[in-house]
């Protein structure tokens, strides 16, 4: 099928590259003149896995083109609008990009052709828009890709979902995703938009569930990586999302969950939940901070190594990283920062021009008083914590990620804290032991 997709970022790129795999003719329209002329040159302008592969392929099969004119829409079986729907000023969902690019598609649409929302927006968005194109099918389909494993949750995702006024309509844009083998779930319009939000509130509501509960493990002496096992094994609860640490960050779940209190703001209805959920969030941050502060109690000029700066590992994203968070924290208190990330310092460098980057792990706990995990990329999970002990000036290795080995740390000499982990009494008893 002909397919034009509007909006080469993160979603859009992902899109068109998988449709161009799945045999469908796809044109990318991208405006920022930049990136444009940097997908035309080949290059990847994302750090994602499996697109350097895809792009190039597509590129020279003639699958896959890039333009800034959106005449391409004129003979499109389906367009896509796939641009970003930032945060307004009060969390709202700005939807600016989405009804520019409505208008620019409208009137080139030909009759019959499918216009598909794949941008995230407030339920009742594509409603408006079928409004305007009487003669067009006009559907709704969320993405639910996660960063890092894009291409992969695109070949075989948990679910494909169409909002649609009928299923003839969703079969209009159903037969695109025919060969691959997962639920499709055909709704109404403004229940897929509104999935969307939800699925992402829940999975921050998870997070920030486990999270509120590993300071009463502390309090009560449980830990927080056994209950999450006991709870997860229950069917109706499921294991995924429940590691505790520093909390939720990238682009998407603190976006989606102020714009889904917005939307229940505007709506009315209460939203007690999804506040709780944020703020549970904001506090993580703020508890890391203070038992950094704790440990370094008394040092004149306390220097915190923190490892790892993306949002999550296997991604160069800083955007709502709770390592930039923690550091701007600590920045306000006089700390100074030492930093390395194996893939985000370009974009970390962007955002915080005053803190120390250094070339690796051990060089970043060099002097360090506290070195913090704040993103756990596999590389930081098996280091020679004698050498990291050798090169820093205090003793402290807070694991905001809950994925070292309490253990190993304190067997090293070196005080373990994590959250609501009992193994870090353990791991205390180690280190003073090693101590005497
Ligand atoms: C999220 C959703 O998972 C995707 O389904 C959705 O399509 C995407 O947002 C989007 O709306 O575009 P993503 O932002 O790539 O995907 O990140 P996740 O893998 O969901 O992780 C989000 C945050 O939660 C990360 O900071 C991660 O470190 C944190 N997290 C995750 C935890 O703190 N604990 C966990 O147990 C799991």
């Amino acid at each position: 099928m002909r397919v034009v997709v509007v909006g080469a970022g993160y979603v859009g790129l992902v899109t068109s590259a998988c449709l161009a795999e799945l045999g469908h003719e796809v044109t990318a329209i991208e405006i920022a003149p930049e990136r444009l002329s940097r997908l035309q040159r080949g290059e990847t302008p994302i750090l994602e896995a499996h697109l350097d592969e895809l792009l190039p392929r597509h590129t020279t099969s003639g699958r896959l083109r890039f333009t800034d004119s959106y005449d391409p829409v004129c003979d499109a079986d389906v367009t896509f609008i796939a641009v970003n729907t930032p945060a307004g000023v009060f969390g709202q969902t700005d939807t600016r990009f989405v009804r520019a690019a409505f208008e620019a598609i409208a009137p080139r649409l030909r009759p019959g052709a499918t216009l598909a929302v794949k941008s995230t927006v407030p339920p009742g968005t594509a409603d408006a828009f079928a409004e305007r194109l009487p003669d067009n099918i006009v559907v709704s389909n969320p993405e639910f890709l996660r960063q890092g494993t894009a291409v992969q949750d695109f070949f075989a995702p948990d679910r494909i979902v169409i909002g649609a006024q009928s299923q003839s309509d969703a079969d209009a844009l159903g037969c695109l995703y025919q060969s691959i083998d997962t639920r499709v779930f055909v709704t109404s319009r403004c229940s897929a938009e509104l999935a969307k939000y939800a699925a992402n509130c829940f999975l921050a509501m998870r997070i920030s569930f486990i999270n509120e509960l590993s300071h009463l493990c502390e309090s009560s002496g449980a830990d927080v990586d056994e209950l999450a096992q006991v709870i997860g094994a229950d069917r109706r609860i499921g294991p995924d999302f429940l590691r505790a640490g520093l909390g939720w960050g990238g682009s998407c779940f603190p976006k989606d969950l102020l714009a889904t209190i917005d939307i229940a703001r505007l709506a009315g209805v209460p939203h007690a939940l999804l506040d709780a959920v944020y703020d549970a969030n904001v506090r993580q941050r703020q508890a890391a901070a203070r038992h950094i502060a704790d440990a370094t109690r008394g040092c004149q000029r306390p220097v915190v190594g923190v490892l790892g700066l993306a949002f999550k590992p296997e991604t160069d994203d800083v955007r709502g990283s709770p390592a930039l968070e923690v550091i701007g924290c600590l920045l306000e208190q006089g700390f100074q920062i030492r930093a390395h990330d194996p893939q985000a310092m370009p974009n970390a460098a962007a955002a915080l021009p005053n803190i120390t980057y250094c070339e690796d792990a051990y060089d970043t706990a060099r002097g360090a008083d506290v070195v913090l995990l704040a993103t756990e990329w596999p590389e930081y999970i098996e280091l020679d914590w004698q050498r990291v002990r050798e090169l820093m000036r205090g003793d402290t290795i807070a694991d905001g990620r809950n994925a070292l080995d309490p253990r190993r740390i304190a067997e090293a000499g070196l005080r373990y804290r994590g959250f609501g982990r009992a193994s870090t009494t353990l791991a205390s008893a180690i280190f003073e032991e090693a101590r005497r």
